[in-house]
C-alpha cells in the first residue's frame, strides 16, 4: 500500500496548489445571493479541446478574464501554454515557454503577470528523462503573450505551494529535497527572490491558504524522509516569521485547504500516515487558531480540487478514491449546515487536475490524470445553478 501511495503521490499533487491559486482569486469576487425562483441543475459543459492531453500542468485566471494552462506531462506539453478565452469559449496555443516542467506552480500578480516557479523538469520526452527539481522561473505577460525570464528561487523546488501576499509579493514554501523547511519571497518589483525564516516543520506535499488578514497557513504534507504530518503553522507576513497553531485533527497529504467566506478555512481530503483515503473534513478558525471537525464528505478523496464558489459554498472535484481508481465525481460543502452532497459528476475522470475559479463564477477543470486512460484534454466548466 505505502509503494503505491508513493507512486500515486508522483502522479499527482499540483492540484493542491493550483486550488489554493485558483480559491484566492475566487475569494475576491463578492458572494452572490441565492435565488428561490428557479429549480435548474447544476451542470458540467465540456468546453472545446486542449491541443493535446495534459496532466500536472499549472493554470491561473489572468486579469483579462483567461485562463492560462502551462506545462504538464502529456504529448509533448510539458513547455507549452494554451490560453481559454471565456467570451469565445475558444482555446489557444501561447508562446512555449522557456522551460518545459510539470508540478510547478502558477501565480497570477498584481501587475498582470503569471509567475510559473520550480517544479520538475524534463527534456521533450518527459517521463524518460527527467532532470529533477526546479529553481528556475519565469513570467508570462498576458498583454504581449511573451514568456519572459525571471530570477531563479534560491532552492530548487516542487510539490511547494505558491501564495500571493496581500502586498503583491509571493510566499514560496517547502517542496525541496534537502531544505524542506525552507521558504521564500518573491518581489514582482525587483524579481528577486529572498529567503524568509524556517518553516517550523518540513513540508513537501502540503497545502497553503491566504487568510483574510493577509496571513499564510500552511498544513500537513510530509517531512523528510516520509512522514504524514498533521501540523499547522502561520506565516505572518508584516514580519516574515513562522509560528505553529493548533494541529490538524488528522494527518493528511494531497488535502485541500480553502478559505471560506466568513474567514474560516477548509481542510479536505488527502491521505493519512496509514494509507487510508481521508473523508473527514475539518475547518481552522483564525481567531482561536484551533480546528474542529466538520461534516464527512459522502466520498474520501486525495488529489482533487477545491473551489470557494460564489454562494458561499465548496466545491470539490474528482480525485482517487479508496478504489485507487480516479473519480469524476464531486461534492459541494454548505458552510451553514456544515455538510456534503453530492452534485453531479464530471464527464471526465481526472485526478492531480486544475480547477479555476472563471471571473463569472463558473468553475474550470482542466487536464489531470485518469489513471486507467492518462492524461485528459477535455476541459469542462461546472455552472453554479440557481438551486446550489
Ligand atoms: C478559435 O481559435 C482558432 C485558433 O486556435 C481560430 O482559428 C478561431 O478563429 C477561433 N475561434 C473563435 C470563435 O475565436
Ligand atoms: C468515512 O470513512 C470512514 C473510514 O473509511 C467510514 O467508516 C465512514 O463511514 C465514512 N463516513 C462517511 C460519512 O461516509
Amino acid at each position: 500500500m505505502h509503494s503505491k501511495s508513493i507512486r500515486n503521490t508522483l502522479l499527482l499533487v499540483l492540484s493542491t496548489l493550483l486550488v489554493v491559486i485558483s480559491t484566492n482569486l475566487g475569494s475576491a469576487t463578492p458572494v452572490g445571493f441565492r435565488s428561490r425562483t428557479a429549480i435548474k441543475q447544476s451542470k458540467w459543459t465540456e468546453t472545446g479541446q486542449l491541443s493535446n492531453p495534459r496532466m500536472y500542468q499549472a493554470a491561473s485566471l489572468s486579469p483579462d478574464g483567461k485562463v492560462l494552462v502551462s506545462g504538464g506531462i502529456g504529448d509533448d506539453v510539458c513547455s507549452t501554454g494554451e490560453l481559454y478565452d471565456p467570451t469565445t469559449k475558444n482555446w489557444t496555443k501561447t508562446f512555449d515557454m522557456t522551460d518545459c516542467r510539470w508540478f510547478h506552480t502558477s501565480t497570477t500578480l498584481k501587475n498582470g503577470k503569471v509567475l510559473i516557479a520550480g517544479g520538475y523538469a524534463g527534456t521533450p520526452a518527459p517521463l524518460n528523462n527527467v532532470e529533477g527539481l526546479m529553481s528556475q522561473c519565469e513570467l508570462y505577460e498576458a498583454s504581449t503573450g511573451f514568456w519572459i525570464p525571471t530570477n531563479q528561487m534560491n532552492v530548487q523546488r516542487c510539490f511547494h505551494t505558491a501564495t500571493l501576499l496581500r502586498n503583491g509579493n509571493v510566499l514560496v514554501v517547502g517542496g525541496s529535497d534537502d531544505q524542506p523547511n525552507t521558504a521564500e519571497v518573491y518581489d514582482p518589483k525587483m524579481e528577486s527572490w529572498t529567503q524568509t525564516t524556517n518553516l517550523q516543520y518540513e513540508r513537501k506535499w502540503h497545502a497553503a491558504a491566504a487568510l483574510k488578514n493577509g496571513n499564510v497557513l500552511v498544513t500537513g504534507g510530509h517531512d523528510l524522509p516520509f512522514n504524514t504530518i498533521d501540523n499547522a503553522e502561520l506565516y505572518d507576513s508584516s514580519t516574515g516569521t513562522w509560528k505553529a497553531v493548533a494541529s490538524m485533527k488528522y494527518k493528511r497529504y494531497l488535502h485541500t485547504l480553502t478559505l471560506l467566506t466568513n474567514g474560516k478555512v477548509l481542510a479536505v481530503g488527502g491521505i493519512d500516515d496509514n494509507d487510508d483515503v481521508l473523508n473527514t473534513t475539518e475547518l481552522f478558525d483564525p481567531s482561536t487558531e484551533t480546528w474542529t471537525i466538520t461534516g464527512a464528505m459522502v466520498r474520501g478523496r486525495f488529489g482533487h480540487a477545491a473551489s470557494l464558489l460564489n454562494n458561499g459554498k465548496v466545491l470539490v472535484s474528482g480525485g482517487q478514491d479508496d478504489t485507487g481508481a480516479s473519480s469524476n465525481n464531486a461534492e459541494l460543502y454548505d458552510p451553514a449546515t456544515g455538510k456534503w452532497t453530492s452534485t453531479n459528476s464530471m464527464h471526465y475522470k481526472r485526478q492531480s487536475h486544475t480547477a479555476t475559479v472563471l471571473a463569472n463564477g463558473d468553475v474550470m477543470v482542466i487536464g489531470g490524470n485518469d489513471v486507467d486512460h492518462g492524461a485528459q484534454v477535455t476541459p469542462e466548466i461546472y455552472s453554479l445553478s440557481t438551486d446550489d
